[in-house]
């Protein structure tokens, strides 16, 4: 008993985040949205965990949960938590929740035009939460500001830093956006979408230089992104959503060569790969996901599913394991699932 505990505690310590059973929802004129549906995944210390799954699937919502930037209302916590050290950031104040983002968490989103000021000068904010969180001099928080920049391979640092954002170029922007995350040493990292804006060469840079930095001081990354290509490179797991749910959760091994779910198999054969015959044709996900305003009652994947049994329309799917953290949600695998008649479509 003492043996199951210690164990468990010490694997929690491992875990720099732990998300339980997160349920997120919106409150809309039409109804009640929910985008989050019970969504449970640990991030490992140091480690890069991707969140993969089509537009609308609740990546990004997953993501300001964390942050609590979710705008309330129309947004509410329904349910589950969030531990960020063992410290449920559903339960902080706001007051606390701005101790926490930017030094502790921080976060890169897809667009740097919209979340850096532009009548700013880039330097200034990246000093910004130097100043507010750490006690140091003005001289002080500017020779940090240049370094970090040099860090993120922005050429001529020290002028660099007096310029508006619109003087850089998209993938300086991003890179600057990278330094207002780094500057505090976060713990944890949230990327969201930080490549999609980019061309493939400077996607690539961008990446690169997130593992370095990773690498360098040991944070722990989320990242996030509807292109499975970038996370065979970037992460250590992977957790693939749809519809508010997380259907395949694995070691990206696990994802891409033992790959369980008929969800995560559509998604790998959307992508082009370098082994792949010339004449084999990409296969788009026909369909689209389910409206979340009335959540379907069992698999939210069963209309679009080719393996889909009767069972899958009425019933959730249970959760069955692959291997060691190789997790599946689908009725195909459960051991009581006769493998032919009646039940098959
Ligand atoms: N402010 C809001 N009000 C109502 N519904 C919302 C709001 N924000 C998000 N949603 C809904 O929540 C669901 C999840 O959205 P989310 O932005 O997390 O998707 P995503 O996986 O990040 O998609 P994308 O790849 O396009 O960024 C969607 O159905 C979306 O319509
Ligand atoms: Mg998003």
């Amino acid at each position: 008993m003492h043996l199951t505990l210690d164990l468990e505690s010490e694997a929690a310590m491992d875990n720099i985040l732990e998300v339980k059973d997160l349920r997120v929802s919106f409150k809309t004129f039409f109804g009640e949205v929910e985008a989050v549906r019970g969504v449970s995944f640990n991030v490992p210390r140091s480690k890069t965990v991707a969140i993969v799954g089509e537009s609308g699937c609740g990546k990004s919502v997953t993501a300001n949960s964390i942050m609590k930037l979710l705008p309330d209302p129309p947004a509410f916590y329904k349910g589950g938590s969030i531990l960020f050290e063992g410290e449920d950031i559903v339960k902080k104040t706001d007051k606390e929740m701005r101790n926490i983002r930017g030094k502790s968490i921080s976060m890169v989103f897809q667009d740097p035009m919209t979340s850096l000021n532009p009548t700013m000068k880039v330097g200034k904010q990246i000093m910004e939460g130097l100043l507010k969180h750490e006690n140091i001099s003005k001289e002080e928080a500017k020779k940090r500001a240049i370094e970090i920049l040099k860090m993120v391979s922005v050429p001529k640092a020290e002028t660099r830093i007096d310029q508006y954002p619109h003087e850089f170029s998209g993938g300086m922007r991003q890179r600057v956006m990278i330094a207002i995350a780094m500057v505090m040493n976060p713990k944890l990292m949230i990327a969201d979408e930080p490549t999609t804006a980019l061309d493939v060469t400077v996607q690539a840079q961008i990446l690169d230089l997130m593992k370095k930095l990773q690498n360098e001081f040991g944070m722990s990354i989320i990242l996030i992104t509807h292109d499975l290509g970038v996370v065979a490179d970037m992460s250590n797991m992977v957790e693939v959503m749809y519809a508010g749910q997380i259907m395949e959760e694995g070691t990206t091994d696990d994802i891409f060569y033992n790959t369980k779910h008929p969800y995560t198999r559509k998604l790998l054969a959307s992508l082009p790969r370098l082994d792949m015959d010339r004449n084999n044709k990409l296969q788009a996900i026909h369909g689209t996901p389910p409206d979340l305003y009335i959540p379907p009652k069992g698999c939210p994947f069963y209309e679009r599913c080719d393996e889909a049994m009767v069972v899958c329309k009425d019933h959730p799917a249970p959760i069955s394991e692959h291997g060691k953290g190789h997790l599946c949600r689908c009725w195909l695998y459960d051991e009581n699932m006769p493998k032919e008649g009646t039940w098959n479509l």
